[in-house]
């Protein structure tokens, strides 16, 4: 199927603020999340079929180290750390990948600070 977009700031937040003074994000803003482990954006996913998905989120951090994010898919773990490295800018965004298996129907794709504060989040493409 073709890719789909999904804006973070469309997408269910815990413990994050939707923002949008940093150019270059698609949709109205992204999520900065609160710098705590665990804050989360949630997205659902509608899938025709059980079926592999490669998910991509666009992020941006303007900082030097990386801001790990855990990837869920239904509570169960597909990406543990996975890095989202500095980016060079809050205005310059990029993406990092997970693989992922969806069913059938309505997946929750959870994205949580895996380490205190998380990048800002602008998207997620299956
Ligand atoms: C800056 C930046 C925010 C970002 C934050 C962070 O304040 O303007 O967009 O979320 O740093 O370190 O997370």
């Amino acid at each position: 199927a073709a890719p789909v977009r999904y804006e973070a700031e469309a997408a269910t937040i815990s413990q994050g603020a939707v923002e949008s003074n940093h150019a270059g994000y698609s949709g109205t803003g992204f999520v900065n999340f609160q710098a705590v482990t665990g804050s989360y954006v949630e997205f659902t996913v509608d899938s025709a079929q059980a079926a592999n998905a490669r998910l991509d989120f666009r992020y941006a951090n303007g900082t030097t180290a990386s801001r790990p994010m855990d990837i869920t898919v239904n509570g169960t773990s597909v990406a543990d750390d996975l890095a989202f490295p500095g980016t060079g800018a809050w205005t310059s965004w990029k993406n990092v990948s997970a693989d992922a298996v969806l069913k059938a129907g309505s997946n929750r794709i959870r994205a949580l600070t895996a380490n205190g504060d998380g990048p800002n989040l602008d998207q997620l493409t299956v």
